[in-house]
């Protein structure tokens, strides 16, 4: 039995993680907590939001008095913790905001999470999610493990490293009970088109300029959303105490094969002549400490809990495609009001 404090439960891995601890622990009851920033929309709960065990509260994980009184309320026996902010070219424009959130916030959720378990941490579990971007950036070989040095190099990834020390500092230091895992880029349903595969699946639909940095040639590991959750439900239930675990998809594409993938399923999807799409890209100015490489190396989660990803790429991305072009008002949505403003801002000369 759990009673659990899932936070950012209204974004993007959020969304699918609380989906999947919804439907698949009946016993367990789910609080999400989130603040409905830019990034948090509650449509993408629709399906379960009127489950019997399952809650949202609206509110800020840097509210350390409304955190006291939420755990007083609940008795939570866990907490996964996903709320962030999340985009690294946001946290370029704007580093006090992934400051305020990603450390502040974390640090928040700590002293409330020890507070309420003091003298009493026996069956309980603090869950902080994280990336990979906290390991810096890869050469062109080598992989990052649960051992690799924190080199953080984007006010995102520092905020991350930040928030992942702390965990470990509140497990030292007075033995809360922590967990974390690191993992590589996500890409799925109700992901936010700000980030690459959704932007330009989203663009590609608009006919508009697909923008890539620099030359494309910056390699991301690539992981299915729903592999994410999974792999994050194992170590939530096996994982042990005190411990890093890595999530990888051992699925590497540089930028510019990625966008040509898309191109090419997308022109198939729309029924578009071949290379269509493709006249759409567009070399843009590259992303300030832009990081070269990431590739995880998920050996521990294979082999002390048996983890692996479900889903082949070139399936998952099929499968995301669709899901975009059936969500058509989802994508309308997101993409009016302040999106627009961010959209403007962040490629305006290019
Ligand atoms: P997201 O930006 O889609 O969602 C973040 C959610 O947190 C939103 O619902 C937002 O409203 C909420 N939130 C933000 N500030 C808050 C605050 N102060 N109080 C309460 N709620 C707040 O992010 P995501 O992509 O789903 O990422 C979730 C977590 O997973 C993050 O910690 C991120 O660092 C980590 N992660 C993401 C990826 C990826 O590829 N997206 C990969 C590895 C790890
Ligand atoms: P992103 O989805 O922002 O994830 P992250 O920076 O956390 O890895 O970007 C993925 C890659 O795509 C990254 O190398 C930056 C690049 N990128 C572009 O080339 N053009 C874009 O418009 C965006 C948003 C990202």
């Amino acid at each position: 039995m759990h009673t659990i404090l899932l936070t950012g439960g209204a974004g993007f891995i959020g969304s699918h993680l609380t989906r999947l601890f919804v439907k698949k622990y009946p016993q367990y009851k789910i609080v999400n907590l989130d603040k409905l920033t830019y990034a948090g929309n509650l449509e993408n709960l629709r399906d379960i939001e009127n489950e019997a065990n399952y809650q949202f509260v609206k509110g800020d994980i840097t509210d350390l008095d409304f955190l006291r009184k939420l755990f007083a309320a609940h008795q939570f026996t866990a907490v996964l913790h996903c709320a962030a902010e999340s985009h690294v070219d946001r946290s370029i424009t704007d580093p006090l905001a992934f400051i305020t959130t990603n450390v502040l916030g974390t640090g928040s959720l700590l002293l409330a999470a020890k507070e309420a378990w003091a003298g009493d941490m026996e069956n309980k579990i603090f869950y902080h999610i994280s990336t990979d971007e906290v390991y810096g950036s890869l050469g062109a070989a080598g992989f990052f493990t649960e051992e690799t040095a924190y080199d953080p190099r984007s006010p995102y990834s520092a905020s991350k490293a930040s928030s992942d020390h702390m965990v470990r500092a509140f497990y030292h230091t007075y033995k809360l009970p922590v967990k974390i895992s690191n993992c590589s880029n996500n890409y799925g349903p109700f992901h936010f088109p700000e980030k690459l595969i959704p932007l330009c699946i989203h663009n590609i639909i608009n006919n508009k300029p697909l923008p890539i940095y620099g030359k494309g040639e910056n390699v991301r590991d690539w992981l299915y959303v729903e592999d994410h959750a999974a792999a994050i439900d194992v170590v939530f239930h096996n994982g042990k105490i005190g411990e890093t675990y890595n999530i990888g998809g051992h699925n590497e594409w540089t930028n510019i094969d990625l966008v040509k993938e898309l191109c090419r399923q997308m022109d198939e999807k729309l029924g578009k002549e071949k290379g269509t799409s493709e006249k759409l890209i567009t070399y843009v100015t590259d992303r300030a400490g832009h990081d070269l490489r990431y590739a995880i190396d998920a050996t521990k989660l294979k082999e002390e809990l048996g983890w692996i990803p479900s889903l082949q790429f070139e399936e998952g991305i099929s499968k995301t495609i669709d899901w975009y072009l059936a969500n058509s008002e989802w994508l309308t949505h997101v993409t009016s009001g302040d999106y627009q403003k961010y959209y403007n801002q962040q490629y305006h000369n290019q």
